[in-house]
């Protein structure tokens, strides 16, 4: 039931309130109209469709995203662990009580995650079709969890409406990176926390020079099914030098140099349909961007967010957790 959500959900053209007009009880199929500008949002098997002015080009990276959920709407059996890593040092009991923005949330785990956790109610947003379906269908029996499609640039929020807002994985997927930070920031209180994970350019040079041309001239235009053979390939190779040469190697010397180990080591006991969803995820996006620690501590600074934490994860990636200022 939506009734929750519509206390805090807005026009995302205007942020005034909504009238809602469901053809149903259980609230899955209707429409909300804003107050103020009359736009008309449909609600569509329970997720509210908040779109206003879609942009083409962030339109389209969602889409392929969409598919992608949809070819892998499975989900992970350690999902528990890897949110928390992306998290830190936020802990579980962080969520309780709390009201939550999961930003780009694609096949919603980690919505079920914050629902388990505590949160009071937990919102994932994300701009795929295919996204918000898979997501919605996984956690329709939580009653504080929510879909919504929207735009991370046109969030149907007001300002300030959040405790604590998490994105994690899509904001290097953004045309404009910092863009989707500073509107994600915009919809915490004072006092709120923001959590965010992206990639990082550190020890990633090699795949910025050679992996990104394959990536976007050849494989984001490639069919889904083809794309799918070619990562479960890699996949089945990554498991073959992870726990065939690099674990025992590591048994012996674990302090030994090899290429890309933490990374590695840390998927390796991953079953094959997660390495290669992995593998798909990072094949198949026609952008991402590969952020330095400087620039991705300048989003923190620029905003005088506070006690800010920079960690660096795996030696590929960073997270970022800080409070909004008072
Ligand atoms: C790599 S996935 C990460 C999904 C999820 N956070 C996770 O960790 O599994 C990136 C997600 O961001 C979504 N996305 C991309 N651009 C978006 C935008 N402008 N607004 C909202 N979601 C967007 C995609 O549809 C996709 O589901």
């Amino acid at each position: 039931m939506l009734d929750e959500l519509l206390e805090i959900l807005v026009c995302p053209a205007c942020m005034a309130q909504l009238d809602a007009n469901f053809t149903d009880s259980s609230q899955e199929e209707g429409h909300l109209i804003c107050t103020e500008c009359a736009r008309n949002y449909p609600v569509e098997g329970g997720v509210p469709q908040m779109l206003v002015d879609p942009d083409p080009e962030r339109g389209a990276i969602a889409q392929a995203f969409g598919v992608q959920w949809k070819r892998y709407s499975h989900f992970k059996a350690d999902g528990e662990r890897q949110f928390l890593d992306w998290l830190k040092p936020v802990e579980p009991d962080f969520f309780k009580g709390k009201i939550v923005l999961d930003g780009g949330c694609g096949r919603g785990h980690h919505v079920l995650n914050s629902a388990s956790f505590g949160a009071k109610m937990i919102v994932g947003v994300d701009l795929g079709r295919g996204g918000t379906e898979v997501a919605r269908a996984s956690t329709r029996d939580c009653p504080n969890a929510f879909i919504v499609r929207a735009d991370l640039l046109a969030l149907p929020f007001r300002p300030g409406t959040f405790d604590y807002a998490y994105s994690i994985g899509v904001l290097h997927h953004l045309p404009s990176p910092v863009d989707g930070f500073k509107s994600i920031v915009g919809k915490i209180r004072p006092g709120g926390h923001i959590s965010t994970w992206v990639y990082g350019l550190e020890n990633n040079e090699w795949i910025v020079r050679y992996v990104d041309p394959i990536r976007t001239h050849i494989c984001s235009h490639m069919p889904p099914a083809l794309l799918g053979y070619i990562s479960r390939m890699l996949a089945i190779i990554i498991i073959l030098v992870t726990r065939g040469i690099y674990r025992p190697l590591l048994s012996l010397k674990p302090g030994l140099p090899l290429f890309y180990k933490d990374y590695l080591m840390y998927i390796s006991d991953f079953p094959l349909a997660d390495i290669e969803t992995l593998t798909y995820d990072h094949l198949q996006p026609s952008v991402s961007y590969y952020l330095s620690k400087d620039e991705f501590s300048h989003w923190f600074r620029e905003l005088d967010l506070e006690e800010v934490v920079i960690g660096w994860h795996n030696s590929n990636s960073w997270r970022g957790f800080a409070q909004i200022p008072d």
